[in-house]
């Protein structure tokens, strides 16, 4: 049985103010395997006590996590602690814990909620078996700008395709109920605006309006709120040159106040602390009031709470009742887990085992890799021919590390590598370039190199990829490039040389034999990039939904938004991903619904995103030229036709000035339908 609230306040009004600082406080999990009565290990290097240890109300996890291990620490916290209150134990369950799906990005590539949710469903499943109780995730920042190594953990550039996506993580990760022995709680992060990082450089600063805020990277937030997400993270970035951690306005009027949200707020790893290296806090006396007088419940892993709440408090400098309020957000949190219940979800490392092997999810993550690989370029050398030569060759090709950043807990070294998979397909023959009728070039950028700390300011192949990769055109066979990647790479210069490139991201851990599915024409690909891919470095950020020029461009224009040295449109738009088959899409509006007819024109069954953009005609405020609305993914076979007809509402066109008042749509508006942001707007719906 659940706490009531009467019980949860019971308990708050009879904890010392150590014990209510202590809980708002996250530390390793290392500091307390070796025990919690002796000052040694990790807990004597990070200077903490074994009374501190006690009492701090959650641990974090960065290294792999096994369940019995994992449940000792708990049960030994819990007896420990004067009211046996639980810790949570928080991790980063990102893309999967130990089964891998695709990074988010490319799941933001499947353009399939369903995906998304079950993600969050399985992470969580595999997450609580080996004792977690919280997870770091979804991070819905709207990444723009592929120099940013951390866009691989976004569903993307699009506001509306990040909140759902995001939102379908959270129901997929929390479930109804948090307390049940297979979901864990979501934590929406990062809060908010980091994906805006200046010259895509991690931990650089960012310059954001308040109208873009309402618009654009406020909204997936939203929608995770709404969706029931249990955490915020807010980010290492500031606004309005207050960071994120303590800026009131942010994390007071506009989380909780404007935005409904009633969860727990976790500060980012030691952001706390960074105040005083930012120059805004003196010392961790300042960053503990900054803070906690901001709104902020837990401190990762900065232990500014735990060491000066309590005398702060004490000393009058700091109102008890701010301290009660933000324990009892961790209170209910663990709470909603069943924690004061039962502390540990599962203790069996059998178990645990058991549920990180269970088939079902590993076939979803094969579904999920198959929908999220996007085809980029087919001259007609994919699918390949049963019976030919093939050769399998590049930096990929026999790599284990396919599964993207934060794969903390996954057993990479056990991950399928192309080459064996290729190697067991009866109906190819591999061989060597030289002898091969077609070769396969598996290459792009190492694990290693995207996610956090991963900016780049080359997003390209290297020279070396380059070298490779002419070498092999220059053989006079077909050569098509498996692009392994955690955000969009500049491959203008690479494209002449393929005859198809299969964009495969980071696929996950049955991301080999996926792209073999797809390589041999098993299985059609039908990922839609979540991301632009720039033709050129100069045209960084570049995305579909960019608020529109006074001076449009148009071909041969002069005085016009353009560039003189190159073009103005992107590689591949957002949006964008071919088929083995063709389909064809013809689109009517009545009145303000737009019904579209699809129909597969080739000769193989296959999938595709129809896509609805819009924009409002005339209105006081500059808006976006082609903002994403609606999307169906729809199978069909070949000849078959099938309508979707897709409601527009005008949520979906409204818009926010800078105070946060909306702007509904009045008028026209444009409609475009497609199987890309490119498509033409054809299409007229009256509000
Ligand atoms: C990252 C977060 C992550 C946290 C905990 C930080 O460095 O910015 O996204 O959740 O570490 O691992």
């Amino acid at each position: 049985m659940k706490k009531t609230r009467e019980e949860l306040l019971a308990l708050l009004a009879d904890m010392s103010i150590e014990e209510k600082a202590g809980q708002l406080a996250q530390i390793p999990i290392v500091a307390c395997m070796d025990g919690v009565s002796e000052p040694t290990g990790p807990m004597e290097e990070l200077s903490l006590t074994p009374e501190q240890v006690v009492l701090s109300g959650s641990v974090i996890s960065v290294l792999r996590l096994e369940a019995e291990a994992c449940a000792k620490v708990v049960r030994q916290l819990t007896e420990a602690h004067p009211h046996h209150i639980p810790p949570l134990v928080m991790k980063d369950v990102i893309h999967g814990h130990q089964t891998m799906f695709p990074i988010p990005l490319a799941i933001g590539a499947t353009f399939d909620e369903k995906i998304a949710e079950t993600l969050g469903e399985c992470g969580a499943k595999e997450g609580a078996a080996s004792g977690v109780h919280v997870t770091f995730a979804p991070m819905v920042d709207v990444v723009r700008d592929p120099r940013w190594g951390r866009v691989m953990e976004s569903p993307g550039e699009s506001p509306v395709l990040c909140a759902a996506m995001g939102a379908a993580m959270v129901r997929g990760t929390r479930g109804e109920d948090i307390s049940a022995p297979d979901r864990i709680a979501a934590c929406a992060k990062h809060f908010v605006g980091y994906g805006i990082s200046q010259a895509g450089q991690d931990y650089a600063p960012i310059d954001v309006s308040h109208t873009e805020l309402y618009n654009t990277y406020l909204p997936p937030f939203q929608a995770c709120v709404d969706a029931g997400v249990d955490m915020v993270m807010p980010a290492f970035v500031g606004v309005d040159r207050v960071p994120c951690v303590c800026n009131e306005w942010l994390l007071k009027d506009i989380l909780r106040g404007r935005m409904g949200f009633e969860g727990m707020i976790i500060s980012d790893w030691d952001d706390p602390r960074q105040l005083i290296a930012h120059g805004v806090a003196e010392d961790q006396r300042e960053v503990a009031q900054l803070c906690l007088n901001a709104g902020l419940d837990m401190d990762m892993m900065s232990f500014a709470y735990l060491t000066e709440l309590a005398d702060l408090v004490r000393e009058g400098k700091m109102d008890e009742a701010k301290l009660d309020a933000a324990c009892l957000h961790v209170l209910e949190l663990k709470n909603n887990l069943g924690l004061f219940d039962n502390p540990v979800k599962n203790d069996s490392d059998d178990v645990q085992r058991a549920v990180c092997n269970d088939p079902e999810i590993h076939k979803a993550v094969y579904e999920a890799a198959l929908k999220s690989c996007v085809l980029l370029k087919n001259e007609g050398a994919l699918p390949l021919r049963q019976g030919c030569k093939v050769a399998l060759v590049g930096s990929h090709a026999d790599e284990h590390a396919i599964l993207g950043g934060w794969t903390l807990d996954a057993y990479t070294e056990r991950t399928k590598t192309l080459l064996t998979s290729f190697s067991e397909d009866s109906r190819i023959t591999l061989t060597t370039p030289e002898e091969a009728d077609v070769i396969l070039l598996a290459t792009g950028e190492k694990q290693a190199d995207t996610g956090e700390d991963c900016s780049k300011a080359h997003p390209f192949l290297t020279a070396e990829q380059m070298d490779e990769l002419r070498r092999l055109h220059a053989l006079g066979k077909p050569v098509v490039l498996l692009l392994f990647c955690g955000r969009p790479l500049i491959i203008t210069e690479a494209l002449p040389y393929c005859s198809a490139v299969l964009n495969v991201w980071f696929p996950g851990t049955e991301g080999a034999d996926a792209i073999r599915a797809l390589v041999m024409g098993d299985e059609n690909p039908s990922g839609h990039l979540s991301m632009t891919f720039p033709r050129a470095l100069g045209q960084v950020p570049i995305h579909h939904d960019r608020l529109s020029s006074p001076r449009p461009w148009k071909e041969g224009a002069i005085y016009v938004n353009r560039y003189k040295d190159e073009s103005n449109f992107p590689l591949y738009p957002f949006g964008y991903g071919l088929s083995y088959t063709t389909f064809q899409v013809d689109a009517a509006a009545e009145s303000t619904t737009i019904t579209a007819r699809v129909t597969n024109t080739g000769s193989v069954v296959g999938e595709t995103v129809v896509q609805v953009y819009g924009r409002i005609r005339h209105c006081s405020h500059i808006r976006p030229d082609k903002r994403l609305l609606a999307w169906q993914r729809i199978a069909l076979q070949p000849g078959e036709c099938r309508e979707v007809t897709f409601p527009i509402t005008p949520d979906m066109l409204r818009m926010y000035d800078a105070q946060g008042k909306a702007i509904e749509p009045k008028g026209v508006c444009d409609i475009a339908v497609g199987e890309s942001s490119d498509v033409p707007y054809t299409l007229e719906v009256t509000f």
